[in-house]
């Protein structure tokens, strides 16, 4: 069956490259060494599909504190308050301490878990990340990470939302991602900074993978000026 409806990623020239967008549904890892702007290329896409499609979304940050990913956000250009009624920031840190101060003895998956069903259900949910997955492993503290992650997957698909998970690659590994998560999704992102010489580089966006959909697997540079990513779009915009 084709896949009809798919999910922009307000990357202005990129949808077309990934046979129109990221498939409704599909759970989708976005990969990067650090400070390659996985945070910001995936709240930006809950963010202009929250203005301009009214999609709600939820923003699950296992690591970074609210108040600092969402003024990052704004330095970038993107107004977090304009969409505080359609996108919810959820801040684990901020939940651990309250689970400790109440006594409770729950698991990490169970409370991660629970936040997601929970907000789905009281205000309906069309997009979540989560960031990190490799945090998420951590924290599930499991002795198998391939039956946590399965088991993930598996409960995410059933969810019927799209789904970006963040996952943090090292500098010295070319693994997208580790005990089989880039067998389970749907999709992968991988996101770079490059160095073009001794001294410049450039960040570049691939789709590593992409379920249903003809999609290119070539590296693009990635821009950002004026509160928005782009690819370049004719090949004089390249190095710019
Ligand atoms: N106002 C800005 N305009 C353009 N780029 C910016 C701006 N502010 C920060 N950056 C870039 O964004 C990067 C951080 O973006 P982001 O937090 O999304 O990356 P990340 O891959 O999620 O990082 P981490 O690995 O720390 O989680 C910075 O390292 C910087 O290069
Ligand atoms: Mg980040």
């Amino acid at each position: 069956m084709a896949i009809k409806e798919r999910i922009q990623t307000y990357i202005d020239g990129f949808d077309k490259h990934l046979g129109g967008g990221v498939p409704k549904g599909h759970v989708v890892l976005v990969a990067g060494t650090a400070g390659t702007m996985k945070s910001s290329i995936v709240y930006n896409i809950l963010y202009h599909n929250a203005i301009e499609n009214s999609m709600r979304g939820a923003y699950i940050s296992l690591e970074q504190e609210k108040e600092g990913l969402l003024d990052h956000m704004e330095g970038l250009g993107l107004e977090p308050a304009k969409v505080a009624d359609k996108i919810d920031v959820l801040d684990v840190g901020q939940t651990r301490l309250e689970t400790e101060d109440y006594g409770l003895r729950k698991s990490w998956t169970f409370i991660i878990r629970d936040l997601i069903e929970t907000t789905k259900k009281e205000k309906g949910l069309d997009l979540l990340v989560l960031d990190s997955l490799n945090i998420y492993e951590t924290m599930a503290g499991v002795e198998d990470p391939r039956i946590e992650l399965f088991e993930l997957f598996k409960w995410l698909k059933s969810l019927n939302i799209t789904t970006f998970l963040i996952q943090e690659m090292s500098l010295d590994s070319k693994e997208f991602a580790k005990h089989g998560a880039d067998f389970l999704a749907d999709g992968i992102v991988h996101l770079a900074l490059e160095m073009v010489d001794d001294i410049h580089s450039h960040r570049r966006i691939k789709c590593v993978k992409m379920r249903g959909s003809n999609h290119s697997t070539d590296y693009f540079a990635l821009i950002f000026g004026s509160s928005k990513f782009r690819i370049p779009m004719g090949i004089s915009d390249v190095w710019k």
